[in-house]
């Protein structure tokens, strides 16, 4: 007896990290399934996350799970696309602490591939000397290095970026208070160039 109970509890033991691992693989199809193949978003209204900094990716799943963020309906991009369509709370409600790090280690260790879009020139230039000057401090390389922690801003899609100062501008979304004087500031046409300036950056 004795015999089989450890049997059986060292095949768990061994067992454990694989059923892990295949579990975040399994995971990230569904999320890559409008995230885009490997992370990387082909569609403008959802963000790149491959490469994003792990402490930002757990925060905003966390924040989602809170529903403290806000979460529209989407459709599927790739895969089977007839599934119904869900939101961001949905998916973070379903995943437990051990998913949330996991997902947000492998996607940290994924390439960020900067999205291929159009912008307008004139308002990339007007943009860029609106980041030097307010937002670089905190969003340096163009708001594409990791270390930042502060998310993905040069070469994420531009449509997500347009729709995230919407929400910050309707105080929708939260955000970090030395960032929001900044924001405060801008002009609607000041958004539109940083938008176009952050598309540029590919
Ligand atoms: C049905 C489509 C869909 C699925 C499935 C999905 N996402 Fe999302 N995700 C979105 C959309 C759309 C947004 C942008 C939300 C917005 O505009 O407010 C988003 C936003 C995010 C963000 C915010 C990015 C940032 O920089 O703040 C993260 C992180 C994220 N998703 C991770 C995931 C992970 C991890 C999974 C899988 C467990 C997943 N998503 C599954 C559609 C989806
Ligand atoms: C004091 C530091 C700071 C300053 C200054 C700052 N930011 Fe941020 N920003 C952050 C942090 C930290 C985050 C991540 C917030 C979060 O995860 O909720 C962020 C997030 C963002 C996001 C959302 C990214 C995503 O993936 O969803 C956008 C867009 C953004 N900042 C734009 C700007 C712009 C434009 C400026 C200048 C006008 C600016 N920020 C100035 C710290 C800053």
């Amino acid at each position: 007896m004795k015999r089989n109970f450890f049997f059986v509890f060292s095949i768990l033991m061994i067992g454990f990290p694989a059923v892990a691992s295949a579990d975040v693989d399994a995971q990230m199809q569904v999320c890559n399934d409008c995230h885009g193949t490997n992370g990387v978003s082909q569609s403008s209204d959802v963000p790149t996350i491959a490469g994003l900094a792990e402490f930002v990716h757990v925060d905003a799943l966390y924040i989602y799970q809170d529903e403290a963020r806000p979460c529209a309906e989407s459709d599927y991009r790739q895969g089977d696309t007839s599934r119904a369509a869900t939101s961001m709370c949905a998916v973070a409600a379903d995943l437990s602490e051990d998913d949330i790090d996991a997902l947000a280690a492998a996607y940290a260790e994924l390439p960020y591939v900067k999205a291929t879009q159009d912008f307008d020139a004139a308002l990339a230039a007007a943009g860029q000397a609106l980041h030097d000057q307010h937002c670089d401090r905190c969003h340096s390389d163009a708001g594409t290095n990791p270390e930042d922690e502060a998310g993905m801003l040069g070469g994420q899609q531009m449509g997500y970026l347009r729709n995230m100062f919407g929400q910050y501008a309707d105080g929708s979304r939260e955000q970090p208070g030395k960032m929001q004087e900044k924001v405060e500031l801008l002009t609607a046409d000041d958004v539109e160039a940083l938008v176009n300036y952050y598309g540029s950056i590919q």
